[in-house]
């Protein structure tokens, strides 16, 4: 049993998500086969000796607002390829909610180190979020396609086939059990960098993130575990295990350590 599958699955039950029994077996499975660094105890205590520096936590921070953002833009344009409107709403809610949380994070610069930007930086940091909410995003309309050979659709609009949305929706849901991992070893540190007056707004604001990502993993795995009822087992079960191994690989280089401990990442690899 690895603690990144049931960290998950306990926050779905916490959450009160129906999940999809041969999604758990097949996220068990993965992370048992190619268990996760992010669950392993030497990661949780690195993140916590360099989160001790507030200039390394306050950057994290800061990096956490830029991969929110980031997210948020890569999430919408997959959305806007994808054919079955269910799934390209939820994407987009998905791609929301990260916009919302970019700017969560520069709030939370904001509360805890108060005085230690500079005013033009504060300002900057608040274009870190593409600002899409349900009143106001961009078009839901896929893109055009300048390579014929990539469409599909015979409309001159990307618009990926099923595969292709399955193993990205798989993708975003290994990721958003990271993300939801990182959140939770992200909590104890905000509380013990907040004063008196502002630990319970930072609390909430944890509270927030940890159901936001607790969802994310319920709508992908809703999604996979549709995918699986229509006959699909097989594929899922091996696109789960060799996605959580290029997931562990990404961000287990040495180059890529210092920088992603700390960060919450959201986007999608290679949509
Ligand atoms: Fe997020
Ligand atoms: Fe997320």
């Amino acid at each position: 049993m690895n603690n990144v599958s049931e960290l998950a699955i306990s926050y779905l039950q916490r959450y009160g998500c129906q999940i999809d029994e041969d999604y758990k077996t097949f996220l068990r499975e993965a992370c048992k086969i190619h268990p996760p660094p992010h669950g392993m105890a030497w990661y949780g205590n690195f993140y916590r000796q360099r989160a001790r520096e507030a200039e390394w936590f306050a950057n994290s921070l800061i990096a956490n607002a830029a991969e929110e953002g980031n997210g948020s833009r890569k999430v919408w344009q997959f959305s806007q390829c994808i054919s079955e409107p269910e799934y390209a709403e939820l994407v987009r809610k998905h791609s929301i909610d990260e916009s919302r949380h970019s700017k969560m994070f520069v709030a939370l610069v904001n509360i805890l180190f108060p005085t230690q930007l500079e005013a033009d930086f504060r300002v900057q940091l608040q274009g870190l979020s593409p600002e899409y909410y349900h009143h106001k995003h961009p078009t839901t309309e896929p893109p055009l396609v300048s390579d014929r050979s990539l469409d599909n659709s015979s409309s001159g609009h990307l618009i990926l086939d099923t595969e292709k949305v399955m193993d990205e929706i798989i993708k975003i849901n290994l990721l958003e059990i990271r993300a939801l991992i990182l959140q939770l070893l992200l909590r104890p540190v905000l509380q013990a960098y907040a004063t008196p007056e502002n630990l319970a707004k930072v609390t909430t604001m944890s509270d927030v993130f940890i159901y936001d990502e607790t969802k994310h993993i319920d709508y992908s795995a809703y999604c996979i575990g549709k995918y699986i009822q229509q006959g699909n087992q097989e594929w899922v079960r091996g696109m789960i295990i060799s996605r959580q191994q290029s997931i562990n690989e990404m961000f287990l280089t040495d180059v890529e350590l210092e920088n992603s401990v700390g960060t919450t990442v959201l986007s999608t690899p290679n949509t």
